[in-house]
């Protein structure tokens, strides 16, 4: 699920190019008509949380009057919000603020704001670094973005990082931007309880809470009024959920959740990300299996597929763990797809253990993978406890190497493709040719094919699959 700014030497694929620091745009035309009100520009970095985080920011400043616009130098408040997962992202933000001070040179006034991971590990040195930074608010704290920009109106600078255990946002209707009006983001959960060792989410997103199931099925329900035909249910650990209704002690965890999704309507897709290896039970795997619309796609990343450098990670699973979940998925679904995240040159990591993730790609024959080189992050476990010990260039190289075997077992998956047909929904105009559509079938491969008369984005089609390459797939719609 994550989407940070793509570099070749330190990660592999992105999730969707086309959102690398994508500015948000309104669904309608929020911007006709507000002459006279004030106007913010977001920029959203990291995962797919913070881009539905950027949805939930938006409804609140929309609260108080403020409105989205995707021109930066038309903005009264630029806001950008952060990820601190691998240097490289933290590295990109501070690359971003310099181009907005530009702006506010220009246009002395405008306020400059950092949300997200990045404003919460930093906290109060954020405003000390970066002299022209007006707000800085953490990922817990965006009710209090109303007040905290109205003080900065005011010339005071505005900092509220405070991680909450309870907060959730249940309540907020998100601004639903740069929507296609087809697909959604529901956050279902906020943070993280795991403590794996090179991650820095559990410090910068706080304790992990479940939101309140039936906020979510409202959600899930009004967006599907609204023509959307899939929604991706987010959370750090989805199989982790678990939300205790107060009023009657009732419980309902992920595989539960998924089931009330589903029952929305059988034409509402419902998709999830992530999964974790060790959480991921088989009443997921079977209430997936048992509903046309759960789509047949797990994310599931291994990191390593070696069981030492795993413990050192503290992933809590080892890889005969995984390899048995992954063979109970293909039991159950031997039409299910498997993506992963993969970590290379981890302290300490040997060459052997190397190539136990290579192995590992093969075993799960992954549909795709984000493939990253280990950044060590401040304050965390390994950063206070392991040495960050393998030389830049061989990460770099097993990266690489880690890239070009998931890139023929992509292919491969791909080719076996060619001649069968799927249900595809249509999200929109391909990217290189407005004469073909973009989709995609359950197993979240994108599928190009030309269009014919009479389809729309949302509705869905039979697409024969007759060409692959390693990343799409090409086809013609069945009559
Ligand atoms: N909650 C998800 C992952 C969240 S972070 C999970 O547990 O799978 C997204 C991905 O970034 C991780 O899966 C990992 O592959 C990568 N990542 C996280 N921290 C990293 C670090 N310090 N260096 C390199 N990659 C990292
Ligand atoms: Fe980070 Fe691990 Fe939590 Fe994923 S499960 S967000 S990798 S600590
Ligand atoms: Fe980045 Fe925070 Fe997501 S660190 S990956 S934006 S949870």
């Amino acid at each position: 699920m994550y989407n940070n700014n793509p570099t070749l030497e330190d990660r592999g694929k992105t999730i969707d190019e086309s959102k690398q620091g994508a500015a948000f745009f309104p669904e309608e035309s929020a911007v006709l008509g507000t002459e006279g009100s004030r106007h913010f520009y977001i920029e959203s970095y990291g995962c797919q949380m913070n881009f539905s985080d950027s949805e939930i920011v938006a409804s609140i400043l929309d609260g108080v009057g403020y409105k989205p616009t995707k021109n930066m130098e038309a903005a009264d408040l630029i806001l950008i919000n952060t990820c601190s997962i691998r240097e490289k992202a933290e590295y990109n933000v501070r690359q971003r603020l310099r181009v907005y001070n530009k702006v506010k040179d220009q246009k002395p006034g405008t306020l400059i704001g950092v949300l997200g991971c990045m404003a919460e590990r930093l906290k109060e040195k954020f405003l000390q670094q970066e002299k022209l930074v007006d707000l800085v608010v953490g990922p817990d704290a965006y009710r209090d973005l109303p007040k905290l920009v109205a003080s900065a109106e005011e010339g005071e600078k505005g900092l509220n990082v405070l991680l909450s255990r309870e907060e959730t946002y249940a309540d907020i209707n998100p601004l639903r931007l740069n929507s296609n009006g087809v697909t959604g983001f529901i956050s279902i959960m906020r943070g993280c309880d795991n403590m794996c060792s090179f991650c820095v989410v559990p410090f910068t997103r706080g304790r992990e809470r479940s939101r309140n199931a039936f906020t979510i099925l409202a959600e899930a329900t009004d967006l599907f009024d609204r023509g959307y035909k899939e929604v991706t249910l987010l959370g750090q650990n989805v199989d982790s959920y678990h939300w205790k209704n107060p009023e009657n002690d009732g419980e309902v965890n992920f595989a539960q959740l998924l089931e009330m999704v589903a029952k929305v309507h059988p034409d509402l897709r419902v998709r999830f990300s992530t999964s974790h290896p060790k959480d991921i039970t088989d009443e997921v795997i079977e209430t997936i299996a048992s509903f046309e619309n759960i789509c047949k796609y797990i994310h599931l990343p291994v990191q390593s597929g070696n069981s030492r450098i795993l413990k050192l990670m503290n992933r809590t699973y080892d890889r005969e763990w995984y390899m048995e979940r992954v063979k109970r998925i293909y039991e159950i679904m031997p039409d299910c797809a498997i993506s992963s995240d993969m970590i290379s040159g981890f302290c300490t990591e040997t060459e052997e253990e190397h190539q136990d993730t290579i192995s590992m790609i093969d075993f799960a024959k992954y549909s795709m993978s984000y493939m990253f080189t280990y950044s060590e992050r401040p304050g965390t476990l390994a950063a206070r406890k392991y040495e960050d010990d393998i030389p830049r260039e061989v990460k770099k190289r097993r990266l690489q190497e880690i890239i070009d075997r998931q890139a023929e077992v992509s292919m491969e998956h791909n080719k076996k493709d060619i001649g069968k047909t799927f249900k595809v929904l249509i999200e929109g105009d391909s990217k290189k040719s407005d004469q073909d559509w973009r989709g995609r079938n359950s197993q979240n491969k994108m599928i190009i094919f030309p269009k014919s008369e009479n389809q729309k984005p949302g509705d869905y089609v039979f697409v024969k699959v007759n060409k692959a390459t390693s990343a799409t797939l090409i086809g013609e719609m069945e009559k």
